[in-house]
């Protein structure tokens, strides 16, 4: 899987999703997330967790990330960085929760749209989003 991600700049990605906690907004659960996005002409979107205290208004650090670059005109992508853990320690991969694959089925194709979870920059496992979200609804299925 890796040998997909070569022409990819999985190290800035992570690196910027790293960044990001630094921004992570977790006054209730203290656990977080960065988000680095890869947009299909090369641009990083960088994105962070968003609690509130209406706990269901939270946003994730990948919706984050695609919702700051959709509303920049953006919408193909390559390939997503996430970083999280617990008071921002990355001692585990932080796999993406089911809404936020949702949403990236709204925007990727998900044979090819590549999901890095990772530790540090040196310590990363990828994913294809049809991996994580096998047979999932996209657009074309409001077509059929
Ligand atoms: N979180 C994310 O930002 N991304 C994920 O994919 C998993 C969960 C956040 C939401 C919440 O602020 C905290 O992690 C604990 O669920």
């Amino acid at each position: 899987m890796k040998a997909l991600t070569e022409e990819l700049p999985v190290r800035e990605m992570i690196e910027k999703a790293i960044d990001m906690l630094a921004y992570s907004y977790t006054p209730y659960s203290g656990f977080k997330v960065g988000a680095a996005l890869l947009s299909a002409d090369g641009k990083i979107y960088g994105g962070c967790n968003i609690e509130n205290a209406g706990l269901t208004a939270t946003n994730c650090a990948e919706r984050t990330a695609f919702f700051t670059a959709v509303a920049e005109g953006t919408r193909h992508f390559r390939a997503i960085a996430i970083v999280g853990g617990k008071d921002g320690e990355l001692s585990g991969y932080c796999p993406p929760c089911g809404v936020c694959r949702q949403v990236m089925m709204e925007f990727c194709d998900p044979e090819h749209f590549l999901i890095i979870t990772a530790k540090s920059p040196d310590d990363y496992r990828v994913h294809t989003l049809r991996e994580y979200l096998p047979d999932g609804f996209g657009p074309g299925d409001l077509l059929s």
